[in-house]
Protein backbone atom coordinates (compact mmCIF):
# COMPACT_ATOMS: atom_id res chain seq x y z
CA UNK A 1 0.00 0.00 0.00
CA UNK A 2 0.95 3.78 -0.61
CA UNK A 3 1.06 6.03 2.30
CA UNK A 4 -2.19 7.62 0.43
CA UNK A 5 -4.15 4.37 0.60
CA UNK A 6 -2.14 2.91 3.81
CA UNK A 7 -5.15 3.20 6.84
CA UNK A 8 -4.27 5.84 8.75
CA UNK A 9 -5.33 3.96 12.43
CA UNK A 10 -6.59 7.03 14.72
CA UNK A 11 -7.76 9.33 12.04
CA UNK A 12 -11.64 7.76 12.58
CA UNK A 13 -11.17 8.26 16.52
CA UNK A 14 -9.67 11.56 15.72
CA UNK A 15 -12.96 12.86 13.07
CA UNK A 16 -15.11 11.07 16.14
CA UNK A 17 -13.75 13.55 18.85
CA UNK A 18 -14.43 16.82 17.12
CA UNK A 19 -17.07 19.24 18.90
CA UNK A 20 -17.80 22.80 17.93
CA UNK A 21 -17.12 25.17 20.59
CA UNK A 22 -17.74 29.40 20.89
CA UNK A 23 -15.78 29.57 23.45
CA UNK A 24 -13.09 30.53 22.38
CA UNK A 25 -9.37 32.23 23.24
CA UNK A 26 -6.28 33.39 21.98
CA UNK A 27 -4.29 32.25 19.73
CA UNK A 28 -5.94 32.12 16.77
CA UNK A 29 -3.65 30.15 14.16
CA UNK A 30 -0.88 32.29 13.02
CA UNK A 31 -0.75 33.03 8.91
CA UNK A 32 1.21 29.82 8.01
CA UNK A 33 -1.13 27.77 10.37
CA UNK A 34 -4.28 29.33 8.65
CA UNK A 35 -3.00 28.54 4.97
CA UNK A 36 -2.43 24.77 5.77
CA UNK A 37 -5.44 24.38 7.63
CA UNK A 38 -7.39 26.52 5.13
CA UNK A 39 -5.74 24.01 2.39
CA UNK A 40 -8.18 21.35 3.87
CA UNK A 41 -11.05 23.14 2.79
CA UNK A 42 -9.62 22.90 -1.01
CA UNK A 43 -9.41 19.17 -0.29
CA UNK A 44 -13.57 19.37 -0.95
CA UNK A 45 -14.70 17.36 -3.72
CA UNK A 46 -15.24 19.62 -6.62
CA UNK A 47 -17.40 18.52 -9.53
CA UNK A 48 -16.18 20.27 -12.61
CA UNK A 49 -13.15 21.78 -11.04
CA UNK A 50 -15.19 25.06 -9.81
CA UNK A 51 -13.56 26.09 -6.96
CA UNK A 52 -16.14 27.68 -5.25
CA UNK A 53 -13.97 28.28 -1.65
CA UNK A 54 -13.47 32.21 -1.08
CA UNK A 55 -12.39 31.98 2.71
CA UNK A 56 -11.88 36.13 4.01
CA UNK A 57 -10.03 36.14 7.11
CA UNK A 58 -10.65 38.72 9.86
CA UNK A 59 -8.42 39.00 12.96
CA UNK A 60 -6.98 41.76 15.08
CA UNK A 61 -7.76 45.27 14.95
CA UNK A 62 -9.72 44.52 11.56
CA UNK A 63 -12.41 42.24 13.43
CA UNK A 64 -14.09 45.94 15.36
CA UNK A 65 -14.88 47.29 11.64
CA UNK A 66 -15.80 44.43 10.49
CA UNK A 67 -18.58 43.82 13.48
CA UNK A 68 -19.66 46.63 12.62
CA UNK A 69 -20.13 46.00 8.91
CA UNK A 70 -22.12 43.18 10.74
CA UNK A 71 -24.26 45.37 12.53
CA UNK A 72 -24.66 47.84 9.86
CA UNK A 73 -25.78 45.08 7.66
CA UNK A 74 -28.65 43.34 10.84
CA UNK A 75 -30.25 46.83 10.70
CA UNK A 76 -30.17 47.00 6.82
CA UNK A 77 -32.16 43.51 6.69
CA UNK A 78 -34.70 44.10 9.65
CA UNK A 79 -34.70 47.82 10.85
CA UNK A 80 -36.59 46.39 13.93
CA UNK A 81 -33.81 44.08 15.09
CA UNK A 82 -33.37 44.47 18.91
CA UNK A 83 -30.71 46.94 20.41
CA UNK A 84 -29.67 43.72 22.66
CA UNK A 85 -29.38 41.40 19.76
CA UNK A 86 -27.31 44.18 17.78
CA UNK A 87 -25.00 44.50 20.95
CA UNK A 88 -24.18 41.13 21.20
CA UNK A 89 -23.66 40.04 17.89
CA UNK A 90 -20.76 43.71 17.93
CA UNK A 91 -20.22 42.04 21.06
CA UNK A 92 -18.94 38.43 19.60
CA UNK A 93 -17.49 39.40 16.36
CA UNK A 94 -15.20 41.96 17.71
CA UNK A 95 -13.95 39.55 20.47
CA UNK A 96 -13.27 36.59 18.73
CA UNK A 97 -9.94 35.86 17.99
CA UNK A 98 -10.34 34.89 14.27
CA UNK A 99 -13.27 34.89 12.25
CA UNK A 100 -12.88 33.58 8.53
CA UNK A 101 -16.00 34.80 6.39
CA UNK A 102 -17.07 31.40 3.90
CA UNK A 103 -17.54 32.65 0.49
CA UNK A 104 -19.15 30.21 -2.12
CA UNK A 105 -18.21 31.82 -5.70
CA UNK A 106 -21.01 30.39 -7.90
CA UNK A 107 -20.84 30.01 -11.37
CA UNK A 108 -24.24 29.84 -12.49
CA UNK A 109 -25.93 28.46 -15.89
CA UNK A 110 -23.41 25.76 -16.62
CA UNK A 111 -23.01 21.88 -16.25
CA UNK A 112 -22.57 22.10 -12.85
CA UNK A 113 -25.97 22.91 -10.83
CA UNK A 114 -25.10 25.98 -8.14
CA UNK A 115 -25.98 23.25 -5.40
CA UNK A 116 -23.37 21.12 -5.99
CA UNK A 117 -20.92 24.10 -6.02
CA UNK A 118 -22.58 25.21 -2.92
CA UNK A 119 -22.26 21.85 -1.61
CA UNK A 120 -18.54 21.68 -2.26
CA UNK A 121 -18.04 24.78 -0.40
CA UNK A 122 -19.96 23.60 2.53
CA UNK A 123 -17.76 20.29 2.33
CA UNK A 124 -14.89 22.72 2.70
CA UNK A 125 -15.84 23.95 5.75
CA UNK A 126 -16.21 20.92 7.82
CA UNK A 127 -12.51 19.93 6.13
CA UNK A 128 -11.47 22.96 7.96
CA UNK A 129 -13.55 22.72 10.46
CA UNK A 130 -11.52 18.69 11.38
CA UNK A 131 -8.84 20.56 10.18
CA UNK A 132 -8.66 23.24 12.44
CA UNK A 133 -9.06 20.36 15.39
CA UNK A 134 -6.00 18.16 14.41
CA UNK A 135 -4.24 21.60 14.98
CA UNK A 136 -5.53 21.84 18.32
CA UNK A 137 -7.50 25.29 17.41
CA UNK A 138 -11.68 25.24 18.25
CA UNK A 139 -14.17 26.32 15.64
CA UNK A 140 -17.81 27.28 15.75
CA UNK A 141 -19.73 27.71 12.03
CA UNK A 142 -22.59 30.29 12.39
CA UNK A 143 -25.45 32.29 10.19
CA UNK A 144 -27.02 34.81 10.09
CA UNK A 145 -29.87 36.16 7.98
CA UNK A 146 -27.96 39.77 7.64
CA UNK A 147 -25.54 37.34 5.52
CA UNK A 148 -27.50 37.90 2.36
CA UNK A 149 -27.14 41.89 2.18
CA UNK A 150 -25.25 42.77 -1.09
CA UNK A 151 -23.51 46.16 0.76
CA UNK A 152 -22.49 44.00 3.42
CA UNK A 153 -21.15 41.09 0.52
CA UNK A 154 -19.79 43.35 -1.37
CA UNK A 155 -17.80 45.15 1.29
CA UNK A 156 -15.94 41.67 1.74
CA UNK A 157 -15.31 41.34 -2.03
CA UNK A 158 -18.59 38.86 -2.64
CA UNK A 159 -20.33 40.71 -5.26
CA UNK A 160 -23.61 38.40 -6.62
CA UNK A 161 -24.32 35.75 -7.56
CA UNK A 162 -21.71 34.54 -5.06
CA UNK A 163 -22.97 34.11 -1.35
CA UNK A 164 -21.73 33.32 2.00
CA UNK A 165 -21.84 30.44 3.57
CA UNK A 166 -21.66 31.51 7.13
CA UNK A 167 -18.83 32.45 9.34
CA UNK A 168 -16.33 30.38 11.26
CA UNK A 169 -15.43 31.50 14.78
CA UNK A 170 -11.75 30.19 15.54
CA UNK A 171 -9.02 29.97 17.98
CA UNK A 172 -8.09 27.84 20.59
CA UNK A 173 -10.84 25.81 22.77
CA UNK A 174 -11.14 27.69 26.72
CA UNK A 175 -11.28 24.75 28.57
CA UNK A 176 -11.91 20.68 27.13
CA UNK A 177 -14.42 20.78 24.27
CA UNK A 178 -17.37 18.30 26.12
CA UNK A 179 -18.24 15.64 24.54
CA UNK A 180 -21.75 16.21 23.07
CA UNK A 181 -24.41 13.24 22.96
CA UNK A 182 -24.39 11.77 19.33
CA UNK A 183 -27.45 10.72 17.66
CA UNK A 184 -26.98 6.68 17.15
CA UNK A 185 -25.77 5.83 13.51
CA UNK A 186 -28.30 3.11 14.28
CA UNK A 187 -31.43 5.38 13.87
CA UNK A 188 -29.19 7.55 10.67
CA UNK A 189 -28.17 4.07 8.08
CA UNK A 190 -29.66 1.47 6.42
CA UNK A 191 -28.86 -1.60 4.09
CA UNK A 192 -31.08 -1.46 0.88
CA UNK A 193 -32.53 -4.97 0.33
CA UNK A 194 -34.44 -4.31 -2.77
CA UNK A 195 -37.25 -2.65 -0.91
CA UNK A 196 -37.53 1.17 0.50
CA UNK A 197 -35.79 1.56 3.99
CA UNK A 198 -37.27 3.10 6.91
CA UNK A 199 -35.08 5.14 9.43
CA UNK A 200 -35.15 4.68 13.31
CA UNK A 201 -34.59 8.43 12.98
CA UNK A 202 -38.34 9.14 11.74
CA UNK A 203 -40.01 6.51 14.06
C1 LIG B 1 -24.63 25.95 7.93
C2 LIG B 1 -24.66 25.96 9.44
C3 LIG B 1 -25.03 27.12 10.10
C4 LIG B 1 -25.09 27.18 11.48
N1 LIG B 1 -25.46 28.35 12.09
C5 LIG B 1 -25.51 28.41 13.43
C6 LIG B 1 -25.84 29.62 14.09
O1 LIG B 1 -26.06 30.66 13.45
N2 LIG B 1 -25.89 29.63 15.43
C7 LIG B 1 -25.65 28.48 16.18
O2 LIG B 1 -25.74 28.55 17.41
N3 LIG B 1 -25.30 27.32 15.58
C8 LIG B 1 -25.22 27.26 14.23
N4 LIG B 1 -24.87 26.08 13.61
C9 LIG B 1 -24.58 24.87 14.43
C10 LIG B 1 -23.18 24.89 15.04
O3 LIG B 1 -22.21 25.28 14.09
C11 LIG B 1 -22.79 23.49 15.56
O4 LIG B 1 -22.76 22.58 14.52
C12 LIG B 1 -23.75 23.00 16.61
O5 LIG B 1 -23.67 23.83 17.73
C13 LIG B 1 -23.48 21.55 17.02
O6 LIG B 1 -22.15 21.37 17.33
P1 LIG B 1 -21.32 20.13 16.75
O7 LIG B 1 -20.67 20.64 15.48
O8 LIG B 1 -20.35 19.79 17.83
O9 LIG B 1 -22.30 19.04 16.50
C14 LIG B 1 -24.77 26.02 12.23
C15 LIG B 1 -24.38 24.85 11.57
C16 LIG B 1 -24.33 24.81 10.19
C17 LIG B 1 -23.91 23.54 9.50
Amino acid sequence: MTDSTSKHSNALAFLLSRSSTDHLVEPAPDKAQIAAILSAGLRAPDHGKMRPWRYIVVKGKHRRPFAELVTRAMKSVDPDVPQKKIEKRLHRFSEMPMIIALGMHIEPGGKIPVIEQEMSAAAGVMNVLNALHAEGFGGFWVTGEFADDPEFLATIGLNPPDRLAGFLFVGTPERAVREARRPDISDYMAFWKSEPVSFGAES
